[in-house]
């Protein structure tokens, strides 16, 4: 291998329904949880290349993304951070790089990518995946992963209208969803049959299952819908959902996602 593209890389990604993921595997490189790895509690991580993958949630980072950038020391000749989203863009990268800021150090390269939306009380599942074109998907990892193996440095464009979305999205996300969006969100239906498939995979560790019970859900709630979406008998629902079709991105396992995200 010549210059470009050498050294290695860790990518962090937290992911509900694949995307993260799909993009860390595109990237390459040590792929790391972020609920593991704030789990396991490492504080500094150390590589010629490091990355993070967030969702986008109501115009900004997943929050669990930005409590590990605060809790973290990252060093590396070269950082990027990428979101993934799926509707209106809002802005991500904003409080990713503010933590980083607050840290004394910057982004050398970040980007959005459109996927397919997972914000179920919004979003028919079947009618994104008919509308998304995976193999054009496929071709903007393609080029962001090009983008990182060359060291680029440019960062995601962020007009006028996504910048006040994420302003407003944050106070929505931070102050009203929060932690008791799981609660007044999800409904579960008959068809559980108290697999704890949804309590495994819980990133935020916020669901028990007891036997024969259906699932309790706590006060932690990221909002990610990733119990929703996994159940594998689809019995839990989002409040005002527009389908109860369910998306796991095709470059994605189910185990791959329990493992990324149990607690
Ligand atoms: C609670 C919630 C809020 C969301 N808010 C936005 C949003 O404001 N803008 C947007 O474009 N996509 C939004 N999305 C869609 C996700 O960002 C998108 O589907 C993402 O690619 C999911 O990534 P994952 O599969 O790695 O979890 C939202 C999804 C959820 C669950």
């Amino acid at each position: 291998m010549g210059r470009r593209g050498a050294g290695t890389i860790k990518v962090f990604y937290f992911t509900a329904t694949g995307n993260g993921l799909a993009i860390a595997k595109a990237i390459g490189g040590e792929l790391i949880s972020i609920p593991r790895a704030l789990k396991a509690g490492t504080t500094r991580y150390k590589d010629d290349v490091i990355g993070i993958i967030t969702p986008t949630y109501a115009g900004n980072p997943a929050r669990i993304v930005v409590e590990f950038l605060k809790r973290v020391d990252l060093d590396a000749d070269y950082r990027f951070a990428v979101a993934s989203y799926g509707g209106v863009m809002g802005n991500p990268i904003k409080p990713l790089a503010s933590a980083a800021a607050a840290k004394g150090w910057s982004f050398d390269f970040t980007a959005s990518v459109k996927m397919v939306d997972n914000y179920l009380p919004l979003f028919d599942v079947a009618a994104e995946r008919e509308k998304k074109d995976q193999a054009a998907i496929g071709e903007a990892l393609a080029s962001i992963a090009a983008d990182v193996a060359a060291r680029k440095r440019s960062a995601a464009h962020v007009g006028v209208g996504n910048a006040l979305y994420g302003a407003v999205g944050c106070l929505a996300y931070n102050k009203v969803a929060g932690p008791k969006v799981a609660r007044e969100s999800f409904s579960v239906s008959d068809a559980c049959i108290s697999c704890g498939v949804c309590a495994r995979f819980c990133p935020a560790g916020n669901i028990t299952v007891e036997e024969g019970q259906h699932p309790a859900f706590g006060d932690a709630c990221l909002g990610c819908y990733g119990c929703a979406h996994i159940c594998p008998h689809n019995a839990i629902h989002a409040r005002g959902e527009k389908s109860a079709a369910r998306w796991r991105n095709p470059d994605v396992t189910a185990r791959e996602l329990l493992d990324a995200n149990a607690q």
